[in-house]
């Protein structure tokens, strides 16, 4: 295999193998710049190596990127256990180019039925994050088995059996320990210790940690695959996983019952839709934020001219704060499951609002948060999601963002499952005003009920022209995720990089809570003083998402994938 020079966040410079680069491809991509993966067929983009060929071998065996995408899915569930999940949920955004369609693939997970607004308030009404992160109350009903199958029944071609068979065979067989796998079982041992069943699984006899190169073998993870390859969503939502799955979070304090397993339901949504700049913007619709602050955000920039102002100059850098907080105020107000909120859509997303947006916005200074709203400051944490974007032969295509929430969920595996529960309620608003793990704020929008989904970040998006697909973009990183997305795709549009450039260039995030403008390593200092100057305090921060992403080069005929380098697992793998 070739290397290629690539900048790592941060700025090193490293050599990273990339997949199949060959003299012409380098030279088509320009010496002088960074290389991505290209292919010509088929391509899978994903945050972990194996998974990536499950799903590259899926498609190079005829199947389509929704075959594939299930695998991968499944797949990341053994492969990269602190985010890949059967025990979470997520989106996915489906193109079929049959029929010009795409749809949006709502899999999040429900609160129990037994829910109720104050669930995570102490004796004395403060909300207690201890309950909505890691007891068994933090657990929403998962919804990943039942959207794999939701989308393999609509668009898929080959059956369950088919595509779990690779994943399926890695947690029984066991995987090589990766320094990355080994890494994050150290960081997260609390977390996981704390229950006997992830304990047994993660760590070696007497609670040793597994070295790189070790086996990981995961049994039961496999025989409750296995459950599903026979029985479809009946052998995780009925029977004796369910039946784990209720009696473990019942013991961790939780209120799941057979009941709350067996309603659950994946919905296929009309995805949110924008434009910018002559592309069509294709995202994720409530219960994610996603979608309609992203459209909301490139609204406002459209009328700037950003490619002018040039990547990461204080003049953009100022502009792209400046319409993220509002976005993310307007976030903590009106966002929510739609079947219980009715969330404005349609003004968040027009023109007409984002031409009042910019009004509000001075070219020379910071506009305080507190000016935009009050609230109370908290810090970040940082955690793990995981995004896949694939392209099949035929130009159909997946983009995937699926999560337990925190690395490893909740920490908590099921007994006898070999599933890792979701903290996902904390996504919920516990109280108004008071803040998530993410620094999100939320109110009666995002307040918890029974049966309503938590108003989440997730943003797997498509990028369009003409009516076909031009970019697949995702990544995890809670708040971040969508300022992540967000900045590839001006990184691609309005910076002409190509998508590997677009993925490693340094990061910034505003929130408009806490009231701090966060930037990767990277930006020069002199610019960073110059958006001191304006008003903004400003923070060098740790590394923002995992962005997996592909362009279609349609002149070209080529996939260029491009894979973060922030995870050092990631890989972009074509055919
Ligand atoms: O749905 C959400 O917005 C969060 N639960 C996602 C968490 C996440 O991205 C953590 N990863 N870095």
């Amino acid at each position: 295999m070739q290397k290629a020079l690539t900048l790592l966040a941060g700025g090193a410079l490293a050599l990273i193998p990339v997949a199949g680069l060959t003299q012409e491809a380098a030279i088509y991509s320009g010496m002088d710049r960074i290389h991505p993966a290209w292919a010509e067929n088929g391509m899978v983009v994903a945050q972990e190596q194996i998974a990536a060929e499950v799903g590259r071998d899926i498609l190079a065996a005829g199947g389509n990127a929704v075959d594939a995408g299930v695998a991968v899915a499944f797949a990341l569930a053994v492969t990269l256990p602190r985010a890949g999940n059967l025990g979470g949920g997520g989106f996915m955004i489906v193109h079929d180019a049959e029929t010009g369609e795409t749809k949006a693939i709502d899999y999040r997970e429900i609160a129990p039925m037994s829910a109720d607004r104050d669930m995570f308030l102490d004796d004395e009404g403060n909300a207690d994050s201890e309950k909505s992160r890691f007891s068994g109350l933090a657990t929403g009903v998962p919804g990943t088995v039942a959207g794999m199958q939701m989308v393999l029944d609509e668009y898929g071609t080959m059956t369950m059996a088919e595509v779990i068979a690779p994943a399926i065979g890695l947690a029984r067989d066991g995987i090589v320990v990766t320094a990355d796998l080994a890494d994050s079982l150290i960081g997260l041992e609390d977390r996981l210790k704390a229950w006997p069943a992830s304990e047994a699984i993660f760590y070696k006899e007497g609670g040793a940690f597994f070295e790189p190169g070790d086996t990981l073998v995961q049994a039961d993870l496999a025989a409750t695959l296995q459950l599903i390859a026979d029985q479809g969503p009946n052998g995780f939502y009925t029977g004796q996983t369910a039946q784990a799955i209720v009696d473990s979070v019942g013991a961790a304090g939780g209120r799941i019952t057979m009941e709350d397993m067996a309603a659950y339901e994946a919905v296929s949504r009309d995805p949110v839709t924008g434009t910018y700049r002559g592309y069509e913007i294709v995202s994720m619709p409530p219960p994610s934020s996603g979608g309609i602050h992203i459209v909301q955000i490139l609204n406002t920039l459209e009328e700037y001219p950003i490619g002018f102002l040039g990547h990461n100059s204080s003049e953009t850098i100022h502009l792209m704060a400046e319409a993220m907080k509002r976005a993310y105020a307007d976030r903590s107000e009106y966002l929510g499951d739609p079947e219980f909120y009715d969330v404005p859509q349609a003004e968040l997303i027009s023109k007409e609002y984002a031409a009042a947006i910019r009004e509000g916005i001075s070219l020379g200074r910071a506009t305080p948060s507190d000016e935009i709203k009050p609230a109370d400051l908290t810090p970040y944490e940082s955690d793990q999601t995981t995004h896949f974007s694939i392209v099949d032969k035929d130009g159909n295509a997946v983009s995937n963002t699926y999560t337990i929430n925190f690395s490893y969920g909740s920490g908590m595996v099921a007994d006898s499952t070999g599933v890792l529960m979701n903290n996902e309620m904390d996504d919920f608003a516990a109280k108004p005003g008071v803040m998530n793990a993410y620094g999100l704020l939320g109110g009666d929008a995002n307040a918890v009920e029974p049966g309503k989904r938590p108003l989440s970040s997730m943003s797997p998006t498509m990028v369009m022209r003409d009516g076909e697909v031009f970019m697949v973009t995702g990544s995890p990183g809670g708040s971040r995720i969508i300022t992540t997305v967000l900045q590839i795709i001006m990184n691609v549009i309005d910076h002409d990089m190509n998508i590997a450039e677009a993925t490693v260039a340094p990061r910034i995030h505003h929130q408009w809570l806490p009231e701090v403008l966060r930037v990767e390593e990277g930006i020069s200092p002199d610019t960073l003083a110059a958006l001191e100057a304006k008003g903004h305090v400003v923070e060098v921060m740790s590394t923002m998402g995992s962005a997996q992403s592909i362009v279609v080069d349609h002149e070209a005929g080529l996939l260029l994938g491009g894979a973060d380098t922030r995870q050092t697992s990631s890989a972009a793998r074509g055919y």
